[in-house]
């Protein structure tokens, strides 16, 4: 049998990162939920693509990731391993499918990995999930860790505020960050957490780490792409930086074709097609 390259050579994979972390190359990874965005993300060359739970605020307006379902991340990952070539294709674990028990959390991670198409998974927590990573990675998939802010703990936290804050609060990240890499973790998300502490954790960690409102110093920044362009609705968190105002540009595009067509400007003769001139429309029977 001969080893034939899975996809093309430059597609990154996991080890493509914790080179990167020994070189000091800084990767970045943003989110995606079809085929569209996931072509532009990965057309411009971002090297990771996640599948959020983010999902659940961007695009079905849930107001946050508990309701988000595995088959509505499952239907957005299938899109974006149509649309992506390059990126890593990383999916989110929802809130409820990790919770269960180890089995379930595997047929759940697999059909992630087998229909969807997702290279690796990501999942939320610190030690309390370290038997599951540990698993997870047994059965050979790869497991983004998450700490710092949890949005699905959003019930038990009161809100999303910055973690780690104290001395405790602070070792606690730290610890549980190590204990992460060590059940196998590939790469392990920072979001909201100070950026001191952060840089402890990426000095200290030899996989990457994955900064959402963890400073300069993580290995790799991932940002949600709709916060990115401006198409978001509410206060952006202040980590955000805006690149673009797409919801101004939707917006005005939507307004200028709806006064188009009531003026009667849209459709034009060249918008719309004619008889073939062979055809005399009085030999048309009415
Ligand atoms: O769901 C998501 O988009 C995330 C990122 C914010 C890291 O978990």
């Amino acid at each position: 049998m001969a080893y034939l390259k899975p996809d093309q050579p430059e597609k990154v994979y996991v080890p493509a990162l914790q080179k990167a972390k020994r070189s000091g190359e800084k990767l970045v990874c943003l989110t995606a939920y079809n085929y569209p965005t996931a072509r532009i993300v990965d057309e411009a060359g971002v090297e990771i693509i996640l599948v959020g739970d983010s999902i659940g605020n961007v695009i079905h307006g849930y107001g946050n990731t508990i309701p988000v379902t595995l088959e509505e991340i499952l239907s957005a990952t299938k899109a974006v391993k149509r649309g992506a070539n390059r990126a890593l294709i990383v999916a989110d674990m929802p809130y409820g499918s990790f919770h269960i028990n180890a089995d379930e959390t595997v047929r759940n991670a697999l059909q992630l990995m087998k229909e969807g198409g997702a290279e690796a998974v990501k999942l939320e927590g610190g030690r309390n999930r370290v038997a599951l990573v540990n698993r997870l990675v047994d059965e050979e998939i790869p497991v983004m860790a998450h700490i710092g802010l949890t949005p699905q703990s959003v019930h038990k936290l009161g809100g999303y505020s910055v973690q780690g804050k104290t001395a405790d609060d602070a070792q606690r990240l730290i610890e549980d960050a190590k204990m992460l890499e060590d059940a196998g973790a590939f790469a392990i998300v920072l979001e909201l957490v100070p950026r001191e502490i952060a840089a402890i954790i990426t000095s200290e960690l030899s996989i990457p780490t994955v900064g959402i409102g963890a400073g300069s110093e993580c290995d790799i920044q991932v940002l949600v792409l709709h916060d990115l362009v401006g198409l978001t609705f509410g206060r952006l968190p202040r980590f955000v930086r805006q690149y673009a105002d797409l919801r101004q540009v939707m917006s005005e595009a939507v307004t200028a074709w709806m006064e188009d067509v009531k003026e009667g400007r849209y459709p034009s003769d060249q918008e719309s097609y004619g008889l073939p001139a062979s055809v005399k429309l009085e030999e048309i029977p009415d």
